[in-house]
């Protein structure tokens, strides 16, 4: 996993809009991690309180996700890291793809202010362990970057 963020990591072209960047590290992380159906970023508008689809690799998606509902709107609510090892477990869970099994969502920030969540979908049961989360979590830290360089997302 160390080596899909290090090319992660060479993929930004800081001379590139965000959208460059992001999109290609959407695109390294779909195409190199195993077993994955769906990623990409939800943005949070705090004050229409909706979580709004933003570039991704996959099916088509649900377009607006309210705070609170759903996984992506529960990390958006709650501002955590969630990981749902059987989303049939999840009460609420959406489901934009029924292949999906098992999902992963982290918040994005700029500064203390949640801007986004990056939302990974697998069609594996339990596919997210510790690893996977540490490489995740600094992958969304990049994104996160990329996302703050701009003045306004939408
Ligand atoms: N499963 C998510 C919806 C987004 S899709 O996975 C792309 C949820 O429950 O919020």
């Amino acid at each position: 996993m160390e080596h899909i963020y290090k090319q992660c990591q060479a993929i930004i072209d800081p001379s590139l809009p965000w959208i460059s960047n992001v999109s290609n590290i959407l695109a390294i992380l779909y195409h190199e991690i195993p077993n994955l159906n769906w990623v990409g970023l939800y943005f949070a508008d705090p004050y229409q309180q909706i979580c709004f689809l933003g570039p991704f690799q996959g099916k088509v998606a649900c377009t607006k996700i309210p705070y609170g509902k759903g996984v992506v709107g529960t990390c958006a609510m709650k501002k955590t890291k969630i990981i749902v090892k059987d989303v049939h477990d999840f009460p609420g869970h959406i489901a934009c793809d029924c292949a999906s099994r098992s999902e992963i969502v982290l918040p994005l920030y700029k500064g203390e202010n949640l801007i986004g969540l990056l939302d990974i979908d697998s069609p594996l049961l339990d596919r997210f362990q510790e690893a996977d989360e540490i490489i995740l979590q600094k992958t969304a830290d990049l994104i996160s970057e990329q996302l703050s360089r701009a003045d306004c997302l939408w």
